[in-house]
């Protein structure tokens, strides 16, 4: 957490929530599913693309706290496989904030030492976006700190089909074997391999559900969900989700260490 001081728009009481949050406590991965940007711009009488505009704010901000934070990765859900079914001018509206996203927002990945990767079914998505896409990642792809990781045309399901699919091709062409498939296998073969599974889920806006977000990843993660929609979520909101998590006792279905009975057993396999 070196450059605290670097998030501007942090007030002193967050700062010190920060400050008794010791560093063993904070998540290495956030992942969070923006959600209530339609509702925000319903409340003030626009249309709902307005709300998706104003997310745009939400975004930078999650990335530039979490970043300073110092957390390994951040995983924002953007736009999800069912959300084709909104009306096509939303979907157009969509696909045009992010290409505006790509466009203006890729020197904050540099300046802030980012390195960037979209995950979902990225080869439906329209030609331009796909090599907006690939500038980001070429330009970021030297950098050292967080993994911002983008949730486009994804899901939970649909990435574990296309890896179902994957291996039951590998497996006839002769080079899988059934009994090589264990659980370190299928996180390599996700697309977020390589990552860590998020500590930390936040969502916005209330609604208690994963609506298809990293399905496997999310077996063991804490979940934070605040009413705060979308477009107002700013690094307060960040640093209130950390310090929740901070507070959290995480035990991967075992028992913590100094329990009566834990004491006496050995650490277990899935210890972490
Ligand atoms: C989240 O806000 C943005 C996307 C899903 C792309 P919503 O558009 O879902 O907002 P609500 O849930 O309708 O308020
Ligand atoms: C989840 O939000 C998807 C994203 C944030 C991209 P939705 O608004 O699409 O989810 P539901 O329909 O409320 O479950
Ligand atoms: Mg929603």
């Amino acid at each position: 957490m070196k450059d605290l001081d670097a998030i501007a728009p942090l007030g002193s009481p967050e700062r010190e929530v920060l400050a008794r949050i010791p560093p063993d406590r904070l998540p290495r991965h956030i992942a969070i599913i923006m959600d209530g940007n339609g509702r925000w711009a319903q409340q003030r009488g626009l249309p709902r693309v307005e709300g998706h505009r104003a997310g745009i704010r939400a975004v930078r901000e999650a990335v530039e706290t979490a970043a300073r934070l110092e957390v390994e990765a951040l995983t924002l859900y953007a736009f999800s496989t069912e959300n084709w079914k909104r009306p096509r001018w939303e979907v157009r509206t969509l696909m045009g904030l992010l290409k505006e996203y790509l466009k203006k927002e890729l020197h904050v990945l540099v300046e802030n030492n980012i390195r960037f990767r979209p995950i979902g079914r990225i080869g439906e998505l329209e030609e331009e976006i796909q090599r907006g896409l690939e500038r980001a990642v070429t330009a970021t792809q030297g950098n050292t700190g967080m993994l911002f990781q983008i949730a486009l045309n994804y899901s939970g399901r649909a990435e574990i089909t296309d890896l179902v699919r994957e291996a039951v091709r590998l497996a006839a062409a002769g080079t899988l074997d059934a009994g090589a498939i264990d659980e370190a296998w299928v996180s390599a073969h996700l697309t977020t391999a390589g990552t860590p599974d998020p500590d930390l889920l936040i969502r916005t806006s209330g609604e208690q559900r994963l609506s298809n977000f990293l399905l496997w990843q999310v077996a063991y993660t804490e979940l934070h969900i605040t009413p705060v929609l979308w477009p107002d979520f700013r690094a307060r909101d960040v640093i209130a989700a950390v310090a929740d998590f901070a507070r959290r006792e995480r035990r991967f279905g075992g028992v913590l260490e100094g329990g009566s009975e834990g004491a006496e057993g050995e650490a277990s396999e899935g210890e972490r």
